[in-house]
């Protein structure tokens, strides 16, 4: 009788390893870049080859509605543009601009955005439409093709 008993007291203690070891490899890190979606409408896209008609769309938005804030290539109220296409996947730009209170609240590395700018960013009104030209011009701003 004692040793099912004692394989169970094992397989337990190999859980209580195993989700230990889970939770401090995550610790308040953000979760790998490379696949983090953020928190919003957006949960899976694919992005083709360059439509360049679209990023223009996306460059006038960006003016309009993002420039208060945003420059390409340096810091300002909000990051600096450039490069963005390459930290973070499509879906979480496209969240994110859709989405900017959630996300900070939600989304690990946005909220740490919010640490280190000090100023929310508030959703400006687009359509996921718009925001999906706006990406666009953001890939054509990084050189994708
Ligand atoms: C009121 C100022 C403001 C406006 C307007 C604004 N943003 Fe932001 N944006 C920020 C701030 C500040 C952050 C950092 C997160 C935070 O603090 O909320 C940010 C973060 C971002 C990020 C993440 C950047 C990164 O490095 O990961 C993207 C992408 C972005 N904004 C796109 C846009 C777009 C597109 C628009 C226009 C539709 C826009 N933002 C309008 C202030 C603004």
């Amino acid at each position: 009788m004692l040793k099912p008993t004692r394989s169970f007291s094992i397989l337990v203690l190999a859980l209580v390893a195993l989700n230990f070891t889970a939770c401090s490899g995550k610790k308040e890190a953000a979760p790998e870049a490379a696949s983090n979606k953020g928190v919003g409408p957006v949960q899976s896209m694919t992005v083709g080859p360059m439509d360049v008609t679209l990023a223009a769309k996306g460059q006038q938005l960006f003016q309009n509605k993002c420039s208060a804030c945003h420059k390409l290539s340096e810091k300002y109220v909000g990051p600096a543009i450039k490069g963005v296409t390459q930290r973070r996947t499509p879906e979480w730009i496209m969240n994110m601009i859709l989405n900017p209170q959630e996300m900070t609240e939600k989304d690990p590395v946005a909220r740490e955005l919010l640490a280190t700018h000090f100023t929310q960013m508030t959703f400006q009104n687009v359509t996921q439409e718009e925001a999906r030209s706006i990406l666009e011009y953001f890939r054509q701003n990084d050189g994708a093709k």
